[in-house]
């Protein structure tokens, strides 16, 4: 076992702090990792106000590249001096989803059976199973996905949560082609990833919608056609008249509140896709929803889980096509941070600004 740093949470709505924290050995199947670089996600801060569990203190950080210093008893898929992004969907292989082919639904998704402790002997909670706000972290080894060692670590670590859901709720969930109209709704890190993922794709028109100016402007750098402020316009009428009066072949809302997802409901063309990647909090729901206008617009209406995305398919992928100049993942990072400054990048998600902060070790 070794003693490095790690950010945690102690207690509900309380400021994160640095401290000393125990990694055991890798246990059978599992992996200890090096972190290079790691992203600030919106998750991390719902865990610190106790939106995800009660299960303090937590480890955050879940958004990160490292490369493998040991593995345990029985890990083939990994090696020590690996480079690597984490993912928190470790497929099992075996459940439901799995044997009929549908991985990225695994119901049994992996995570070290080992625990990190406090100096005290207190057990962490990882966030997502990760913890990576910290110099070395224990993970599943499924949790390792292998990629090119040259790729810069604070770019392509991003593909292990939030840009991945992006570009994945594009690319799998909405399943977007070449020539189709796309339109996104909320840019941050998610928003701006899924339109990335519309261009990538093909799609002849892509509609970024927001309420932050800053927002649209990165969304244009990343392939937007047109951008709607939807503070100073209606949303569902702005992307109609883009589309020659139809709506959007597919929708995506990245923020995940029920006028959002009701904007994408009737912004989308007759049998058009919504997709939902942006995540809703427990209380929210979608009223006066008429169950005809569901019937009569037909099409899909679909949840994107991490963009359906199957780790070990499609990371490498994404890393080739940043490594050759076709995916730009480094317009998300926006500052480099150190690890005592994750709590100042919590108050910037609040005000706007960033894309992403990244925590380079
Ligand atoms: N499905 C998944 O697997 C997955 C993974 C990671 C994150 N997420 C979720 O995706 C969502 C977005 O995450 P993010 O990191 O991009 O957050 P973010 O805070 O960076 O971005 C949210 C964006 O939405 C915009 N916005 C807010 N209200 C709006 C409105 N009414 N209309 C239009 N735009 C609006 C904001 O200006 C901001 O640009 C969050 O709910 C997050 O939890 C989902
Ligand atoms: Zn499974
Ligand atoms: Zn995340």
């Amino acid at each position: 076992m070794q003693q490095v740093r790690g950010v945690i949470a102690r207690a509900k709505g309380e400021p994160v702090s640095l401290e000393t924290i125990t990694v055991p050995d890798p246990g059978p199947g599992e992996a200890v990792v090096d972190i290079a670089a790691c992203g600030v996600c919106h998750t991390d801060l719902h865990y610190r106000e106790g939106g995800i569990n009660d299960d303090f203190p937590f480890l955050l950080g879940h958004e990160a590249a490292g490369v493998v210093e040991a593995v345990g008893e029985g890990v083939e898929s990994v090696a020590p001096g690996d480079f690597v992004v984490l993912n928190w969907r470790a497929v099992c292989g075996v459940c439901r989803a799995c044997t009929r082919g549908e991985p990225w639904y695994c119901f049994d998704t992996h995570n070290a059976a080992s625990r990190m402790t406090l100096d005290d002997g207190t057990e962490l909670t990882p966030a997502l199973g990760i913890g990576a706000f910290a110099d070395k972290t224990l993970v599943h080894a499924g949790q390792c996905t292998k990629v090119d060692p040259t790729a810069r670590p604070a770019a392509v670590g991003l593909l292990g949560c939030g840009v991945m859901a992006g570009l994945g709720a594009a690319l799998n969930t909405g399943n977007v082609r070449r020539g189709q109209s796309v339109a996104v709704i909320g840019c941050g890190g998610v928003g701006a990833a899924a339109v990335a993922g519309a261009r990538l794709a093909g799609a002849a028109t892509v509609i970024a919608v927001d309420i932050d100016p800053q927002k649209l402007g990165w969304a244009t750098g990343l392939g937007a056609t047109h951008t709607v402020d939807s503070r100073e316009h209606d949303a569902v009428e702005a992307i109609r008249e883009l589309t020659g009066g139809f709506g959007a072949d597919v929708v995506i809302d990245a923020v995940g509140r029920p006028e959002t997802w009701k904007q994408a409901f009737y912004a989308r063309d007759l049998a058009g896709t919504v997709v939902l990647v942006g995540v809703p909090t427990p209380d929210m729901t979608v009223p006066d929803l008429p169950l005809i206008d569901v019937f009569g617009r037909g099409g899909s209406l679909k949840s994107s889980w991490y963009g359906d995305c199957l780790p070990s398919r499609d990371f490498p992928m994404l890393v080739d096509l940043y490594q050759q100049g076709r995916l730009d993942l480094d317009a998300f990072v926006t500052e480099e941070i150190g690890l005592d400054d994750v709590e100042a990048a919590f108050d910037k998600m609040h005000h706007g600004g960033v894309l992403r902060s990244v925590v380079v070790l």
